[in-house]
């Protein structure tokens, strides 16, 4: 098969296999796949189905969305995690409303300028919506072109993504630009999966070096290993009488940003420090629950939570930036996942026996 034959042969595959029904692929607008494009990064099809629906549904295009404050956008995000995909969509919308008359800019350069975006999510947004010759290079499309070439060393590194982003240039075809992105996409996700790839489906499986050669599981090879340092903190479940808990709204960048948790402390012993500093109380009753894990990109957090019964003349420190919650009312505010199942556990939970 020569490289011209690529093309037709993934198009051809994708008439018959594609995944034509997923909703980014319908009433196709820039915005509406920008937004699918930054929900994918990092997220499987299944489960960001009803976090679409649910942002379309609300905000509908860039103007919405630039409107709309911050906290709107996480409260819908949560759960779905990596939030600084949210705090970029919601940037870029106010960009794009002061630099681009509210309309998502179709040029590369001019995409790649906003928060969030980089040149594979541009030649997303630029090849589905517009129809431009321009290449991406997501997971998917990096192990279907290791594979087909056998290309070795882990491709976060930059010559062999210099090879990749030169391999998936060359392949683009002059026509059906927009099916050809799906189909490569959808070659990668559905059938050259990371485990046990189903090869003797593959529309490509003839001139395929890593099926040649017997290495489809050793390619592409996996990031280095790192150990992930290891960090504690006890979580500060402030309980009143009434169930809600005390939360409070972490600063607008790093871990969590913008979104509501507990108070936090570097160990159960300061909590007791801290909540005698707030109160001038010493507290009646405190338990250390038991600890959860949680594993962020650059740390490993053990978090144990630290639940405390306030009595009912007891005072926290509130202001604007805090509030009582009681789990499963209606406003939940945008809250990270671990701490949403913890506040879960513990609404179901006495909290006198470990969550
Ligand atoms: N992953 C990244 N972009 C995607 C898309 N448009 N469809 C399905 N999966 C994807």
């Amino acid at each position: 098969m020569s490289r011209d034959d690529v093309a037709p042969k993934l198009l051809a595959w994708y008439a018959r296999h594609g995944r034509h029904e997923l909703p980014w692929r319908k009433q196709i607008t820039p915005y509406r796949v920008w937004v699918s494009e930054i929900m994918l990064q990092q997220t499987q099809v299944a489960t960001v189905l009803p976090y679409y629906d649910r942002f379309l549904q609300k905000f509908p295009d860039e103007a919405t969305l630039a409107d709309v404050p911050l906290d709107a956008v996480l409260q819908l995000w949560s759960g779905l995690g990596y939030y600084a995909r949210a705090r970029n969509l919601h940037r870029s919308a106010r960009l794009i409303c002061e630099r681009h008359d509210g309309h998502l800019p179709l040029e590369r350069g001019a995409l790649c300028a906003l928060p969030g975006i980089a040149r594979s999510t541009a030649g997303a947004i630029l090849s589905l919506a517009a129809g431009q010759r321009e290449a991406i290079l997501d997971g998917n499309v990096k192990r279907v072109l290791c594979r087909y070439h056998a290309v070795e060393g882990w491709p976060g590194t930059a010559p062999v993504l210099r090879q990749l982003w030169s391999l998936a240039e060359s392949y683009m075809p002059r026509h059906q630009v927009a099916d050809y992105t799906q189909a490569i996409m959808d070659l990668g996700a559905t059938l050259c999966t990371r485990h046990q790839p189903a090869c003797g489906e593959c529309p490509l499986r003839a001139t395929c070096l890593a099926r040649a050669t017997g290495r489809t599981q050793d390619l592409p090879a996996p990031r280095p290993r790192r150990k992930l340092p290891l960090r504690n903190k006890a979580f500060l479940f402030l309980r009143r009488e009434d169930g809600a808990i005390f939360l409070q709204r972490r600063p607008p960048v790093g871990i969590w940003g913008g979104l509501w948790s507990v108070p936090e402390c570097a160990s159960p012993v300061e909590a007791e420090a801290w909540y005698l500093a707030q109160t001038g109380h010493v507290p009646v009753t405190m338990h250390c629950l038991e600890p959860v894990q949680h594993t962020f990109t650059h740390f490993r957090l053990t978090m144990t939570p630290v639940l405390i019964e306030l009595a009912a003349a007891s005072r926290v420190m509130e202001g604007e930036d805090s509030l009582w919650y009681k789990h499963g009312q209606t406003d939940a505010p945008g809250l990270p996942t671990p701490v949403a199942r913890l506040l879960s556990s513990l609404s179901n939970n006495s909290g006198n026996t470990p969550l």
